[in-house]
């Protein structure tokens, strides 16, 4: 029997050199969309291979066409075979004009919860994956032993899409075979609760360039005559919703179902405050559809946002340009059966039947994975709930998630397994904006929490 009190001891007495191992890994830029970083991807790869190596896994990078995977082994004959997934990749900086301190330079920070960890990745997802390495640490340091036979199994292009996952995935098969993942890329309720995330919404991205002349105009000279691809571009975009919040694409509902009265209810229990979570950064009337809660839009609709346009002159001063050419990104967030490629056809046809003449269009696939619910009615989610609430004294609450992790939905997909979703992040993390940070205290009881949920998970 592996008493718990002496690891959760250990993860205590090891907190300050915890905290300079998450730094180190925090110094890395490892933005994964960015070419220019991908030496930096690698030396994040290598420098957990070998802090993982360290801890007595047999651990190693394995080359893929974009940034190389980690997988780390430490396996125990006879005992649950579990897949712990995180990734190390993190998301661009800009604009570096508002961060308060550089992004790469993590340290300790006040906050209204106690220190917090500033830096990019420290919430998403660096700090999350250190916290099971550390429990890991706990029980190898205490036991010499793992409760549980664990693989860790660490990702490096999460945050642009993971264009090299599902191969790996089919290829790795054998390898990465569990009875269970553990995910920790999600958050908690809020500073004191705890929380397991129950659904993710799925993802679609595109990219859409229109040219329309075949040079940038005088707008004086062109202008009136001459098609102007922003103007044709800000059309089709705006015709994307209606009046109601609801997206116009045809077939854009198919496979989105109401939640169960009882999910709802639930739901409605919460004790969520709208006031406060738009307040928090600056809002205060909810833009989705109509007639829903705000939770009933982030967790279970499916939406239509514009993530980035550019077009034209956009540098200081003014020009009267007639431009060549104008493009947008755009995301659809999914929900129940909702078919990622359908949206995609819709979208792209949906386009191509609202541009006026002149106008040439092309696009770009940005990934795309559909929404998934997790099941939460075994043993394992009865007994991780309970460890949870152990540490944090306050009962586990399950939400849903509206951001997405296409690598979960795969796991079911290509392998057969159910996650779960376990993560110690705050809604005010800043989680892809400037000044992400990560309470200190989510990454020390994160890896306690841990602890306990190996514990419990090996019973
Ligand atoms: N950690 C997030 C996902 C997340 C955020 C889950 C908030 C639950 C609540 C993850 O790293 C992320 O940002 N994923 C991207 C995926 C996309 C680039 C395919 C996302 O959701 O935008
Ligand atoms: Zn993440």
């Amino acid at each position: 029997m592996n008493a718990i009190d002496p690891v959760l001891a250990k993860i205590d007495t090891n907190r300050h050199a915890a905290l300079d191992r998450l730094f180190e890994l925090l110094r890395i830029p490892s933005i994964s969309t960015d070419p220019a970083f991908a030496a930096d991807c690698r030396k994040a790869a290598e420098w957990l291979v070998s802090e993982l190596k360290s801890l007595g896994f047999e651990a190693s990078l394995r080359a893929t066409p974009g940034h190389p995977m980690v997988v780390a082994h430490r396996r125990k004959p006879g005992a649950r075979r579990v897949l712990f997934y995180g990734h190390y990749d993190v998301q661009p900086v800009d604009p570096l004009s508002l961060w308060a301190t550089p992004p790469f330079e993590p340290h300790l920070k006040n906050g209204a919860n106690g220190q917090q960890i500033m830096g990019r990745g420290a919430a998403d997802d660096k700090g999350q994956v250190m916290t099971f390495i550390e429990a890991a640490r706990g029980f190898i340091e205490t036991h010499g032993d793992l409760p549980l036979d664990v693989t860790i199994f660490l990702e490096g292009e999460e945050e642009s899409g993971s264009p090299s996952l599902n191969a790996f995935l089919q290829a790795a098969k054998d390898e990465l075979k569990a009875d269970l993942v553990l995910v920790c890329d999600t958050g908690m309720w809020d500073a004191g609760t705890p929380a397991i995330t129950g659904s993710l919404r799925g993802l679609v991205g595109e990219e859409v360039i229109i040219t329309c002349a075949d040079r940038d105009l005088h707008s004086g000279g062109f202008g009136g005559p001459a098609q102007n691809p922003i103007r044709a571009l800000a059309k089709v975009l705006a015709k994307l919703h209606d009046d109601a919040g609801k997206v116009t694409l045809p077939g854009f509902y198919d496979g989105v179902d109401e939640i169960s009265a009882d999910l709802k209810a639930s739901w409605d229990k919460l004790p969520f405050d709208v006031a406060e979570f738009l307040g928090d950064v600056g809002l205060k009337t909810p833009a989705g559809e109509k007639g829903r809660t705000v939770l009933e839009m982030l967790w279970a609709r499916p939406t239509c946002e514009m993530n980035g346009i550019v077009g034209g002159y956009t540098g200081d001063g003014f020009k009267t340009v007639l431009p060549a050419k104008a493009s947008a990104k755009v995301s659809f967030r999914l929900v129940g059966r909702q078919n990622p490629q359908k949206i995609r056809d819709s979208f792209r046809t949906f386009v191509r039947d609202n541009l006026p003449a002149d106008c040439q269009v092309e696009f770009r696939d940005h990934g795309a994975s559909p929404g998934i619910v997790l099941p939460s009615g075994g043993a394992a989610f009865q007994n991780a709930r309970a460890a949870l609430s152990t540490e944090w004294g306050n009962e586990a609450f399950i939400i849903g998630g509206g951001g997405s992790i296409p690598v979960v939905g795969a796991f079911k997909e290509v392998l057969g397994m159910d996650s779960l979703l376990i993560g110690f992040g705050l809604d005010d993390d800043r989680i892809h904006s400037p000044n992400e940070k990560y309470e200190l205290a989510s990454f020390q009881r994160g890896a306690r929490s841990w602890a306990r949920v190996m514990a419990a998970l090996a019973g």
